[in-house]
Order: C-alpha cells, then sequence, then structure tokens
C-alpha cells in the first residue's frame, strides 16, 4: 500500500498511530510513572486486518509516545482486544527477578477454526517486549464468539476477576482467578439493557458516588456493534453491585443507559492502577458502521480524549457524569464575556480561529428556539454544537461538517437530552479537534463525541441563535499545540 502523507488530517490532542488501521483501545494500565495505551492494530495497511496490538506510552496523558508493536499477529493467532494487570505480588509466576510481571490477556482468534480463547502473554520489560505462554489459551470454552477479557484485581475478594463477553449471547459472563492462568467462572449477566447488536469489551469497575470516594458503586460498561442512539455501534452502562460473584444491576437502570449520545465512542475500557484514584477510559473514536471508510492517511483511527467516570445522584437515580482529562494542555487563551447574540449568526474575531482547541460556553438560551456555536467553520462548512429549547436537546449536526459522502449515514445531527430549568445557562465543554468534536453538558452527564472532516482551512468559530435572541455570558477557548504524529 502507498501511504499518502496527509498530516493536515492528524489529531493534535487525540491519540492517533503514525500509520495505519487502528481499533480498540486494549491494556490500558498505568505502571512506574507511564500509561500505556495498547490498541487493536494492523501494522501492514490502513484496514482492518492481521490484527496485533500497537503501544504508545505517556506519563500525562495527553503526548503519546508510539513503540513498536508489542504483540504481533501469527499466519494462525490474530490478537484480539484484552487487558494488562501489573501482577505485583507475583500470583502468576511470571515476574522477573527484580521486576514484576506486566500481564496482557487477550483474545486469540484461532484464524483457521475461527475459535476465540483467552491468551495470556508477559512482559518484564516495562511492556517492551512480550513472551507468549505456552499454555495459551488459558480459558477456552470451545466458541467463536468469546472475547475482549478484561481483567483487575478484586482487592475485597484478594483474586482476579475477568469480565468477558459472549458476544452473539449478550452475555458479559464472570470469571476468578488466583494466579491469571486458571479461570473458574463466577456468574452471567444479560442479556439486558440494548440487545439490537453483538456485546463487545465489557468492563467492571467501582467508582465513586456524588464525588464521594469512600461511597462506591459498580459500573459494567458493554459495548453494542448495533443500535446505539446516533446508529450503528455505541456503549451502554448499568449501575449496581458487586459482591464478588454477581454483578447485579439496579432495577432503575431498567431503560437503557449510554454512555455517550454521539456516533464516535466505542469500545470504552478503564485504565487498571490509575495512580490518582481516578477511574479514566479511553474509547476508540469511530463506528463500525463506516470505520473502514474514513478519509485520513495514513492513519485511520483516533483515540477518545481520556475521560475520568463518577456517579452523581440525579433526579432520584444514580447517572454516569464524564470529565475529560486534558491536564496538559495551555489554560484559556481568549474569551468574550456578556453581549447579546441576535437572531443569526456571529463569527467571533479572527484570534479564535483553530482546528483544535477546547472552548468552554456559558449562554442564556433567552427566546431562542436553538443557539450555540458553530465550530470549524468556513467556506461553507461548519459543525453545529446546539441547544433545542424546544425539544429540550443538546445537538451536534455534522450534515455539513466536511467530507460526509464516504459512507450515506454519517452526514447527520445527532442529540441527546438536556433539560435547562428556566433561567438556568447552557454551560458546554467542548473540544474542537482535527478531526472530532466531543461536547460536555451537565456536568459531564451528557455526552457527544463525533468525528468530523472539515477541511483544514475551516477553523473559524460563531455564535448563533435562531427564532429569537439569546445571550452570551462567556466563552472562553485554550488553542492546542499544532497537530503531530503522536
Ligand atoms: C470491538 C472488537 C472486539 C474485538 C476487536 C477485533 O471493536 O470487535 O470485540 O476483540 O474489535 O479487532
Amino acid at each position: 500500500e502507498l501511504f499518502v502523507s496527509d498530516e493536515a488530517v492528524r489529531p493534535a490532542f487525540h491519540f492517533t498511530p503514525a500509520r495505519n488501521w487502528m481499533n480498540d483501545p486494549n491494556g490500558l494500565v498505568w505502571y512506574d510513572g507511564e500509561y500505556h495505551l495498547f490498541f487493536q492494530y494492523n501494522p501492514l495497511g490502513s484496514g482492518w486486518g492481521n490484527m496485533s496490538w500497537g503501544h504508545a506510552v505517556s506519563r500525562d496523558l495527553l503526548d503519546w509516545e508510539e513503540l513498536p508493536v508489542a504483540l504481533e499477529h501469527t499466519p494462525t493467532e490474530a490478537v484480539f482486544s484484552g487487558s494488562v494487570v501489573v501482577d505485583r505480588a507475583d500470583t502468576s509466576g511470571l515476574g522477573g527477578d527484580d521486576s514484576p510481571a506486566m500481564v496482557a490477556v487477550y483474545t486469540s482468534h484461532d484464524l483457521l477454526t475461527g475459535h476465540q480463547g483467552q491468551s495470556v502473554a508477559w512482559s518484564t520489560d516495562k511492556g517492551r517486549t512480550w513472551t507468549r505462554h505456552p499454555k495459551n489459551p488459558v480459558l477456552d470454552i470451545g466458541s467463536t464468539d468469546f472475547r475482549d477479557p478484561k481483567v483487575s484485581w478484586y482487592a475485597e475478594g484478594g483474586y482476579w476477576v475477568m469480565a468477558v463477553a459472549l458476544a452473539i449471547e449478550r452475555v458479559v459472563r464472570l470469571y476468578r482467578s488466583d494466579d491469571l492462568l486458571v479461570w473458574t467462572h463466577l456468574s452471567d449477566f444479560g442479556p439486558a439493557g440494548s440487545v439490537d447488536g453483538v456485546w463487545e469489551c465489557p468492563d467492571l469497575f467501582p467508582v465513586a458516588v456524588d464525588g464521594d470516594p469512600a461511597r462506591t458503586r459498580w459500573l459494567l460498561v458493554v459495548s453494542v456493534q448495533e443500535g446505539a442512539p446516533a446508529g450503528g455501534s455505541g456503549t451502554q452502562y448499568f449501575v449496581g453491585d458487586f459482591d464478588g460473584t454477581t454483578f447485579t444491576a439496579d432495577p432503575s437502570t431498567e431503560d437503557v443507559s449510554w454512555v455517550d449520545h454521539g456516533a464516535d465512542y466505542y469500545a470504552a475500557v478503564s485504565f487498571n492502577d490509575e495512580p490518582h484514584g481516578r477511574r479514566l477510559l479511553i474509547a476508540w473514536m469511530s463506528n463500525w458502521d463506516y470505520a473502514r471508510q474514513v478519509p485520513t492517511h495514513p492513519h485511520r483511527g483516533a483515540m477518545s480524549t481520556p475521560r475520568a467516570y463518577e456517579l452523581r445522584t440525579a433526579g432520584g437515580r444514580l447517572v454516569l457524569a464524564q470529565t475529560p482529562v486534558v491536564e496538559g494542555l495551555p489554560g484559556p487563551v481568549h474569551q468574550v464575556t456578556s453581549q447579546p447574540v441576535c437572531d443569526g449568526v456571529h463569527p467571533l474575531p479572527e484570534d479564535f480561529r483553530a482546528t483544535s482547541t477546547v472552548l468552554t460556553l456559558e449562554l442564556d438560551p433567552g427566546t431562542a428556539s436553538r443557539c450555540g456555536l458553530h465550530v470549524r467553520a468556513g467556506d461553507g462548512e461548519r459543525t453545529v454544537v446546539g441547544y433545542d429549547a424546544g425539544e429540550r436537546t443538546l445537538y451536534v449536526d455534522r450534515t455539513r461538517s466536511g467530507d460526509t459522502g464516504f459512507h450515506p449515514g454519517f452526514g447527520a445531527v445527532h442529540s441527546a437530552p438536556l433539560d435547562l430549568a428556566a433561567g438556568e445557562p447552557l454551560v458546554l465543554e467542548i473540544h474542537v479537534d482535527t478531526t472530532s468534536v466531543e461536547v460536555y453538558a451537565d456536568g459531564g452527564r451528557v455526552v457527544i463525541t463525533d468525528q468530523v472532516f472539515p477541511s483544514p482551512g475551516s477553523d473559524g468559530i460563531a455564535l448563533f441563535a435562531e427564532g429569537g435572541n439569546a445571550h452570551l455570558r462567556r466563552l472562553t477557548s485554550a488553542r492546542a499545540p499544532a497537530p503531530g504524529p503522536a
């Protein structure tokens, strides 16, 4: 394959591999000062295939250094999604003389039989080189759709727990182990919630409630390949309890709860051993409906911003709230305050122009039926981030965002319920990057993540109101560093 270098489509603050195809984040773990991001990777091309684990490390979750491929596919084995733990107590016996083993548990997809089993590989040099275990696969139930093991340490019980998907059955199966090699079945969860698509990439973990680390509940995050609110793939969650054997979802979560209402947030999984006690997740910012057609070169596929997940009480129930982690970005560099936003579109001054920036907006909808921002605007292109007062929704309209023609469903409007009380301003944090927009409303309880492919010259930002007048309280912009390879 010939790679046409086009760095104009390289995100500035979202991870992309220097070249080739990427999907799910894998093996997210912090160890000895480094955040590790492994990922589903095709070392040989920009389409899905030859699945291997790519690898990158970062100290601040913003600057990533891409390292050589960690786990290469073989003629008979595709290395599918999975997780990594640091085996500090050497439960597996795989540790080195003076270094614990990083142990990867991943799905071996047998290319001859279509079989999927869970396999182990380990590293004693901070994830730089890996050895496959001779007993692989260590967990095999004879299934062709048994994948994406997420292993973590269950401190209360003193054992390892694995959540893994029986994809076709829409079941998350839980196992336990003392040594990461022998696994015992604990229980099954599902089918439940959204079952239109196959279930993939489950993750089960405790999260803080209402900002109080002493109060935790359990969250089960499950990716679903079809039937998400913006079409195609999406990520759902269940709130509940885990007693060491069984995950029980709260009855209040009988309706489907979506992590994100945009089209591009899939396979979200969390970091093991996050040093600040946060529960941080990264997702693949794409959608199986069109991931293979996305118009970027020489890479194809980008990761979401890492987000801290927690639960908040709202309307008598617990809902997920997400806070993007972009601490390394510069603080606000430009701002405009108090001004009317009359019916119409109002471009911001030149110094707001940016193809990658973090915006914070406080806007009173006033009498407007719709109001908000145009980002990546110019030359007939715009991505609309708005509030619809009649529908009571937050929405992202990417119908005129740039290149939308590569897939019939791509150019669309994605919305999420958002109720503002009378007199309450719309408060948004909007992460604009070269090929994506992530919008956080209501303190992170409503999120929309969408890819967009505007021309590099579309870097304008405008305020707009329709059907009446809004009023701007404050808009700030923090411009991201110039794009560059990972
Ligand atoms: C999710 C997924 C996983 C699988 C991997 C293969 O996007 O389908 O279930 O392990 O991708 O690349």
